[in-house]
């Protein structure tokens, strides 16, 4: 198990549409899922995208901590989950705002719309099919990680450029609907 240096926004690799993961792929995923898993804990993220350590595969782990689970129907705490090749779809038209930074995009917090309630699919790491329902932080932790796999960064999601902003200079703020700290209590980035 090794940390992996994550890559930042302007290195290409962030920008690319990412392979599938194939069989013959099973030999390294051995090391790079757990290699994800401390990448992702060591940076303070609860979600890390295969391409983010430079490997341009459709992979991410990612969690739900207790501090952020809404505890709706598809939004239970969850230690940390693999999911590869997943396949998401929105289960509902409705998108709602809320703060999120990215292990790519160090110091920063934007308010990213995302929809509310997805379904996804894919594999876990030991190639068992997933089918999942997922709301609130699970929908957003889940959709920020497969946009990774698109080559999407959420800046790009962004409707309102105001709400972007080094993540001390909103601290320094007291107003509580500016505060990233109102949705994201950890202080950790998404991923
Ligand atoms: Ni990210």
């Amino acid at each position: 198990m090794a940390i992996r240096p994550i890559i930042r926004m302007g290195n290409p690799i962030l920008r690319l549409k990412a392979d599938a993961v194939k069989p013959e792929h099973a030999d390294s995923l051995v090391s790079i899922i757990p290699d994800m898993i401390a990448t992702m804990r060591d940076a303070g993220g609860v979600g890390l995208a295969a391409p983010q350590i430079g490997i341009s595969l459709r992979l991410m782990v990612f969690e739900v901590p207790a501090s952020r689970a809404t505890n709706l129907n598809g939004d239970k705490p969850s230690g940390v989950q693999v999911l590869i090749n997943p396949d998401v779809t929105p289960a509902t038209s409705e998108k709602e705002l809320g703060w999120e930074g990215c292990l790519s995009i160090p110091e920063l917090r934007g308010e990213v719309p995302r929809y509310k309630q997805i379904n996804y699919t894919g594999f876990n790491g030991e190639g068992r099919p997933i089918e999942a329902f997922a709301a609130g932080f699970h929908a957003r932790v889940v959709q920020h990680e497969m946009d990774h796999l698109d080559g999407i960064l959420y800046p790009d999601r962004m409707t309102d450029l105001t709400r972007f902003g080094y993540v001390d200079e909103f601290a320094k703020i007291q107003e509580q609907n500016f505060s990233p700290d109102t949705d994201n209590k950890d202080g950790r980035a998404n991923g």
